[in-house]
């Protein structure tokens, strides 16, 4: 469905859930919105827009339903294991040229994708674990709360010992009981995790790799340029950037990086970040 054809109705809901319910779905992509929304209204019987509207005001399990359904938290270790081949390779050389190599995982969820970075520097005998500094951010205090436990439990549609193949014996740094995995204290300290808001947030300086994956596939075109500088400006220069599988650089960053792994979305940074 194209966006002129959602009715006024939709977009009224949408203004009505930012300005009360806190959710800012201005920098949210309209078609991931609306598949949502969309799900919800089957699930609760609303016909249409403007009556699962009046739904949303008068009920309050229906509203906590709808942020539920916003939330984009999916994640997993390891997620795209081909992709961690090279980021192994990254870990490596940064090992080997800095004192104290510095790593963000922007954007990091209930903190697997940073406690990927942590084992695998662990695991590799060519980085030097200890040296290394990762920094995870998320802008939901929930989902970082989570990842600062990190206890992760296998579900269905979830096989965390699955997700740690890629480690040679994972049993070193997760403590399984049953269906449950608590990440080691080892691989905690090697993890600070911090709020932050890659849109509104400030940049951070001097990172030697940035691993900023599966965000803005669901912002809106006008959003992801803001958050894509402020990821870039936060490089040293000579840094590297991981963006997700299925993500490309838009056109006025492309300039400040040359690809490592294009078809990894691998990139190295290679001059300033200027936009006009
Ligand atoms: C799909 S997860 C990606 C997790 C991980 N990077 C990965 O690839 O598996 C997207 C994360 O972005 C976070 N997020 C959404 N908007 C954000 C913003 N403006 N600043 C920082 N994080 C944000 C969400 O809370 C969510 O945890």
């Amino acid at each position: 469905m194209s966006t002129d054809s959602r009715p006024a109705a939709f977009f009224q809901l949408l203004d009505y859930v930012e300005a009360e319910l806190g959710f800012a779905t201005s920098y949210y992509d309209d078609a991931y919105l609306d598949r949502r929304v969309s799900s919800r209204m089957r699930r609760s019987g609303a016909e249409d827009y403007a009556e699962y509207h009046e739904l949303l005001r008068s009920d309050e399990d229906e509203r906590t339903a709808l942020l539920d359904a916003f939330s984009v938290n999916v994640t997993s270790f390891f997620r795209n294991p081909e992709v961690w081949e090279e980021i192994r390779s990254v870990l490596r050389a940064l090992s080997a040229e800095h004192d104290r190599p510095a790593v963000w995982s922007a954007a990091c969820s209930d903190g697997r994708e940073p406690y990927s970075l942590a084992m695998l520097s662990l695991d590799d005998p060519e980085v030097e674990a200890d040296r290394v500094a990762i920094t995870a951010t998320d802008i939901d205090p929930e989902i970082l709360a989570a990842a600062r436990e990190g206890v992760y439990e296998n579900t269905r549609t979830t096989d965390i010992g699955e997700q740690l193949a890629p480690l040679d014996d994972y049993e070193r740094y997760v403590e399984r009981d049953g269906e449950r995995f608590s990440v080691t204290d080892p691989v905690k300290e090697l993890v600070s995790f911090e709020s932050h808001d890659l849109i509104n947030g400030d940049p951070k300086s001097n990172f030697d790799l940035v691993v900023c994956r599966n965000l803005f596939i669901y912002i809106d075109t006008e959003h992801k340029l803001p958050i894509l500088e402020t990821v870039s400006k936060s490089l040293s220069r000579g840094g590297y950037l991981v963006i997700g599988k299925t993500e490309t650089l838009p056109e006025p960053l492309k300039p400040a990086f040359e690809p490592v792994v294009r078809r990894l979305r691998i990139y190295k940074k290679t001059g300033n970040v200027r936009l006009d």
